[in-house]
């Protein structure tokens, strides 16, 4: 398992290109799963979690074949098919190393009238359930079984639209209902929907498609289902937590950064609390730029919550920012309930953090200092980086097979601008 090393203490400068969004290249992927048409995505990111979804689109049958592009770009466009979808089982031993692979229990259901999709099993960070996700699509008429780990779900005679109310918001169960009320016969109305930016981006896709979907970027979904899908062209749109990472990593390290292919409308909570902590971030053509002013970063109080609330996958990041702030700073989870591993590994590093029950309290110490420590998910794993740039001496990163998950070339891009920070192999 390959480990990063990085020497802190170095200011970053410069500009870095931000990769199109993770979530919402997975669903994206999963759509071309409803059409027998080709779907064509661009600025797809290179990582690890869409190569998994790849897979298994390839698995049930599908055809991916990505369009060349020179071998230093960042990104890439993919060409999708499933023309010849064969299968409809999500196995369990792609389904547990990829959790949003149940993304393509709603498409599979909605094309073919079943799907077989391994139940994903708890994560490092929660147990994480599907019941919402089922709950709705039976309300669209499935006949849904659990047996033997596996969702079966069935509709024989096709979906049927229907009204309905998430109990809380799910943001994969958004995606996996609403891709599959695109071929539902009648309407669909989905309640307390979850707004996230990459919601929007696949309804714009599904409608590119030929669907009609209404209300995009609010909390009520309306759908009107229609017999069949056809191709389309997409651009995936830019990664917010890559681009709040690197806002964070340039403050931090009190650096001053311009950040590529992105906008500050897509963080504005999260830039909303790093104004508050003493971080400037400007527009600039094409971009954002995150500079830190002189003096230390003042704590500020953070509660994750759905968007257009602060976004759980940064908490892992401004924790980070949070250790060496003067003052303290409370930091309350309320999507997962399991989502302070990062603690224990940044308390490593000198941090002075207490939790209790969803929150943690921080508070800020002179300085950090490198020290070996475990990743042991996405966003944690990426905060132990952005702690190790601004600690004295060097931070051995363990693991870091979870950071290649969701960030495109993270070394690369953080070497360009400064960063002392390399990859060792093992
Ligand atoms: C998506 O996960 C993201 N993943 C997560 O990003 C992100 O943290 C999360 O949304 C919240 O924003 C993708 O988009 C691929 P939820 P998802 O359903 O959809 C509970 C990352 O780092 N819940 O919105 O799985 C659930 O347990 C990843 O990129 C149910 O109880 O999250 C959680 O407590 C991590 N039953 C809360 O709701 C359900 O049926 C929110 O989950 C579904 C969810």
């Amino acid at each position: 398992m390959d480990s990063i090393v990085v020497r802190g203490g170095r200011p970053l400068s410069g500009s870095l290109p931000i990769s199109g969004a993770k979530n919402a290249a997975l669903p994206l992927l999963a759509a071309s799963l409803l059409s027998d048409s080709t779907l064509v995505l661009e600025n797809v990111p290179r990582v690890v979690d869409l190569a998994s979804m790849a897979n298994l689109l390839v698995e049930l049958g599908g055809d991916v074949a990505e369009e060349p592009s020179p071998a230093d770009a960042f990104g890439m466009t993919l060409r999708l098919s499933a023309a010849g979808l064969k299968d409809v089982t999500a196995p369990y031993d792609l389904v547990r190393k990829m959790r949003a692979s149940v993304l393509v229990l709603g498409p599979l259901l909605a094309r073919t009238g079943h799907a077989r999709v391994s139940l994903p099993g708890g994560c490092a960070i929660g147990t994480r359930p599907i019941d919402l996700h089922l709950k709705a699509l039976a309300q669209l008429g499935a006949e849904i079984e659990l047996s033997q780990g596996y969702v079966e779900a069935r509709a024989p005679s096709g979906l049927t639209g229907g009204d309905i109310t998430f109990p809380s918001v799910t943001v994969t169960g958004t995606e996996n209902v609403l891709m599959a009320a695109c071929l539902a016969r009648g309407d669909t109305v989905l309640r307390n929907a979850a707004r996230e930016p990459e919601i929007g981006d696949l309804a714009r896709c599904l409608v590119a498609m030929g669907a009609q979907i209404e209300g995009i970027g609010s909390d009520t979904l309306r759908v009107t289902g229609v017999a069949a899908l056809n191709g389309a062209r997409h651009r995936v749109l830019p990664d917010r937590i890559e681009t709040g990472t690197y806002a964070v990593a340039a403050a931090i390290t009190g650096g001053d950064l311009e950040l590529r292919g992105t906008s500050l409308a897509l963080i504005s909570a999260l830039a909303d609390v790093l104004r508050a902590a003493g971080v400037e971030l400007t527009e600039v053509d094409g971009g954002l730029r995150v500079a830190r002013r002189n003096g230390r970063i003042t704590g500020i109080d953070v509660m994750t919550e759905p968007f257009p609330g602060f976004p759980t996958d940064m908490q892992a990041q401004v924790m980070a920012l949070m250790t060496t702030a003067s003052g303290a700073a409370m930091i309350t989870e309320t999507v997962f309930e399991n989502r302070f591993m990062h603690v224990p590994e940044l308390c490593r590093m000198g941090a002075n953090i207490n939790v209790h029950g969803a929150s943690a309290i921080v508070r800020g110490v002179p300085a950090l200092s490198g020290a070996p420590v475990m990743a042991t998910d996405l966003r944690a794993s990426v905060s132990l980086v952005l702690a190790g740039l601004a600690a004295g001496g060097a931070t051995l990163i363990n693991r870091v097979y979870h950071l290649d998950r969701g960030y495109e070339r993270l070394e690369a891009k953080l070497a360009a601008c400064g960063a002392d920070i390399e990859r060792v192999k093992s």
